[in-house]
């Protein structure tokens, strides 16, 4: 396959309430190739699919994801009006991932803030992948998940713990991602966003010219779509992953 793989980004996150089993289901019955989500850790050391730092945006509920138990953040709504749905932890994601058995769609898992706590996260992480089998892939070709992180730090320690795991570094700025950062941390790919990219073209090539895959958020423009096409980014995270695929089928 020479087209960007389309990664449903929070789900099909622009259909359905993000981050919740419905957005993720119907990602896949839109044949994405791999889904995305962000997950945080609850005060009881449980990993949870929400992007924000509260969950004052995308519940009925308020309040800081690391102040609350799972039991406590379960208890809110997370859908969109007329539409209930519950809190879904990554134990659950990665249960719908692995009966996905008719194609090998790849999860995206993003770490946030794990500066904050260390390397709890991503120990708990590789915990819950080694649980599933997911830890040790063959080969990173093979690998169902992969994991990223702005942090430098999260990439290394993934690394180093699970060589095997493919890697995204993720960058806001152009400068970060052609230095030397994603040598020095060991990621396979890098992660620039569209914005980036629009002004920066050379760096697919320049990430290819090392090994590294480029992984390209958050590509709803279908202008933007093509330039990632006609520049050889291998993952495109959008949230709208049907309508993307088609269109890259199409060209
Ligand atoms: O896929 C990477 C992208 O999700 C990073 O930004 O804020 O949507 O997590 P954010
Ligand atoms: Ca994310």
């Amino acid at each position: 396959m020479d087209r960007p793989r389309v990664v449903a980004h929070r789900g099909s996150s622009a259909a359905k309430a993000e981050h919740t089993l419905a957005a993720y289901e119907l990602a896949l019955a839109e044949g994405a190739d791999g889904l995305e989500c962000d997950v945080r850790l609850t005060s009881d050391g449980h990993l949870v699919c929400i992007h924000d730092r509260t969950i004052d945006r995308t519940s009925n509920g308020t309040g800081a994801v690391s102040e609350m138990t799972l039991a406590e953040l379960s208890q809110f709504d997370y859908g969109k009006p007329g539409e209930p749905a519950e809190l879904l932890t990554l134990h659950r994601l990665l249960e719908l991932v692995m009966d996905w058995t008719s194609v090998p769609v790849k999860l995206f898992v993003e770490t946030k803030h794990p500066v904050r706590y260390g390397a709890l996260v991503e120990a708990k992480l590789l915990d819950a992948l080694a649980s599933f089998g997911l830890a040790t892939p063959a080969s990173a070709d093979f690998s169902r998940v992969v994991v990223m992180s702005f942090a430098g730090s999260a990439v290394w320690r993934v690394r180093r713990a699970a060589p095997l795991l493919p890697t995204v570094l993720l960058g806001e700025t152009s400068r970060y991602l052609r230095g030397s950062a994603a040598t020095t941390v060991g990621a396979t790919a890098i992660g620039p966003s569209i914005m980036t990219l629009r002004e920066h073209h050379d760096l697919v090539d320049r990430a290819a010219a090392s090994g590294r895959a480029t992984y390209c958020w958050t590509v709803d423009d279908p202008a933007d779509v093509e330039l990632c096409r006609e520049l050889g980014v291998g993952w495109v995270a959008t949230n709208h992953p049907g309508r993307t695929r088609l269109q890259l089928e199409a060209a």
